[in-house]
């Protein structure tokens, strides 16, 4: 098959040198003053990720979830905390106070919810420290009167881990917004916790360099924050873990001790490699407070290609040729369903991008350094899937604003689902053969049991899958008109005995958080539990590092 049998908006294109954020950045002067570069944070609200249906009243999480019973040991915060924190931390903002004070509830309400709208604490006090030494001073105090904290950066994490469960206190990162160093040489960017990703992305594309990860969430989400994740995104594929992009941590333990792991090297081999151990910890062995990270040059030229499946073995075998034909350049390789395109269709009013619908879709990136090289590539891999018959349909974007409309509808996809009501989101790595399997059986399962339907009388609205098909990683997703217990016990631990079965991972990127603290077993032994245990008892004896969660 020719090039000419393409859908008419198939055509060739060059996309300029570097790709600009997704979205405008709004900066806000730093409550700091700072003689590095001032990058300023702004809000939770950025319009990329704002949950959409905010007069929803959410349950508190201690309601939702009643086996979940507060630690006795801790201690309830007094006027006494709160004074000693005013003195400590100094400036007005960085004390949210809901202990003495009886009108701080609306300002503390959104430290207290997630993303989602599932999850919600009953904190009376939230904490902006400044640097390690303002949170090393506070850490101490609450270890030494056995007061709980919750580290929390742009609390866009999905599952329940950045808000408290009871009365934690909230110790957020947004005050602490500095990029410290960038050595354009090596690549090699060092920054505080609390700088926004894409704040940080901004920053590097200004001296040609990119942040070596991208998500959805990247105009909130902090640099912290995603190292405490281990944050996955968009271009793993590409760049690769932050387990190998991060040369070094700064973080500080439950007793106030900072550990100095913040090495710019890119190889350094003298001992245990502490920093891996606050890569992916949500926050349960310290808090992170600064970073650095090997960031690549900013690829030169940018393509993106979106196509229309007619099955999941074609998925697959694009993915295939896709490796074997793009390789060096290839960026990123997303799978969307056919139900998870229809929902960002609902919900932008957005005409979709070929002409007809097919149950599966793919995003294909490239990056390189040479456009005509780039492209002679991509059209020899674009003709040969579609006249083997691999894809049905596709379209090529040919300048930027095509670029970014095409990865809205990759990127919109969650945004969507939280219309609708409330979302069980299930992030796990699958072995690929099996990996949109899980679906259906999901779909089947639920639609069996009566909870599927189009009217209000069913719980269930849709069952949609997506994800970074290049790492294996597919979200599953049951968007439901409320959170339900029905559902949810329909769901779990039935999905997670599916995935264990099959080798998979129950946690993929997104974490463990409350979600699925008492699951960890499917995709654990004892042997690594009981390890994790003692790491978790040495760092954090009194265990009032974001407790009820992780492990
Ligand atoms: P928070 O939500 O504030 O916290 C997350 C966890 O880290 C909590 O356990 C918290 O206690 C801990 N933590 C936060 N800061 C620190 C710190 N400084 N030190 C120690 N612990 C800390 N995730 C992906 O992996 N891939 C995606 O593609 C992706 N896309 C998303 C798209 C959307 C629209 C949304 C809303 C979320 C998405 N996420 C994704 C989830 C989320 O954005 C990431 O987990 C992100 O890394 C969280 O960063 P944050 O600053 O918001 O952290
Ligand atoms: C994504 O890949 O879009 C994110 O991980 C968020 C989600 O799973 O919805
Ligand atoms: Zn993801």
């Amino acid at each position: 098959m020719s090039s000419r049998r393409l859908s008419l908006a198939l055509r060739r294109a060059r996309l300029p040198s570097a790709r600009p954020a997704a979205r405008p950045i709004v900066s806000i002067p730093s409550p700091t003053s700072s003689t590095t570069s001032s990058i300023s944070a702004r809000p939770f609200t950025a319009s990329s990720t704002v949950a959409a249906d905010s007069t929803r009243q959410i349950k508190y999480t201690s309601d939702a979830y009643p086996n979940i019973k507060r630690n006795p040991n801790f201690a309830q915060v007094t006027a006494e905390d709160v004074r000693f924190f005013q003195e400590l931390l100094g400036a007005p903002s960085a004390v949210v106070d809901g202990v003495t004070s009886d009108n701080a509830a609306d300002d503390i309400e959104p430290f207290n919810s997630d993303w989602m709208r599932k999850y919600r604490g009953h904190t009376r006090l939230v904490l902006k420290p400044k640097d390690k030494d303002e949170i090393s001073a506070v850490l101490r105090y609450c270890n030494e009167k056995k007061l709980a904290v919750v580290p929390q950066g742009g609390n866009t994490g999905l599952v329940g881990g950045s808000v408290p469960v009871f009365d934690e206190i909230v110790i957020n990162t947004s005050r602490m917004n500095q990029i410290r160093s960038f050595d354009e040489a090596s690549g090699v960017l060092v920054a505080d916790a609390g700088v926004i990703l894409e704040v940080a992305d901004q920053y590097l594309a200004e001296r040609e360099h990119l942040f070596p990860l991208d998500l959805g969430a990247k105009g909130s989400c902090h640099l912290g924050g995603n190292v405490a994740t281990n944050a996955g995104g968009l271009r793993l594929l590409r760049y690769g873990s932050l387990h190998g992009s991060v040369l070094g941590v700064e973080a500080v333990l439950a007793d106030g001790t900072v550990v100095d792991a913040l090495s710019t090297l890119r190889k350094n081999n003298t001992g245990y490699d502490l920093k891996q151990l606050f890569i992916g910890a949500e926050g349960t062995l310290g808090i992170i407070t600064g970073v650095a990270v090997q960031c690549p040059p900013r690829p030169k030229a940018v393509n993106v290609a979106y196509f229309g499946l007619e099955s999941y073995d074609q998925v697959r075998a694009a993915f295939r040729e896709a490796k074997g034909q793009l390789s060096e350049i290839l960026s990123a390789f997303e799978l969307m369903d056919g139900r998870s395109q229809r929902l960002v269709h609902e919900s932008t009013g957005n005409k979709y991008p070929l002409e007809g619908e097919y149950p599966f879709y793919c995003l294909v990136e490239t990056s390189g350094s040479n456009g005509e090289h780039d492209l002679a590539k991509l059209e020899a891999f674009l003709e040969h899937i579609l006249g083997e018959g691999i894809v049905a349909d596709g379209v090529l974007a040919q300048d930027e604003t095509q670029f970014q409309a095409i990865w809205r509808w990759r990127e919109g996809i969650t945004e969507a689902l939280s219309h609708l009501g409330g979302t069980y989101k299930y992030d796990v790595s699958i072995p690929l053969t099996d990996l949109y399997q899980l679906v259906d059986d999901t779909r089947d399962r639920l639609t069996s049991l009566g909870l599927v339907g189009e009217d209000d009388s069913y719980p269930v609205r849709a069952v949609v899958g997506y994800g970074h098909m290049g790492d294996s990683n597919l979200h599953l997703n049951v968007a439901v008109r409320q959170y339900s217990k029905e559902v949810e016990k329909a769901i779990e631990p039935w999905v997670y005995e599916w995935i264990a079965q099959r080798n998979g991972s129950i946690s993929a990127e997104h974490g463990l958080g409350v979600a699925k603290k008492e699951f960890i077993g499917y995709s654990q032994n004892e042997t690594n539990l009981k390890l994790m245990k003692q790491l978790k008892a040495l760092y954090d004896p009194n265990g009032i590092m974001n407790p009820y969660k992780y492990i």
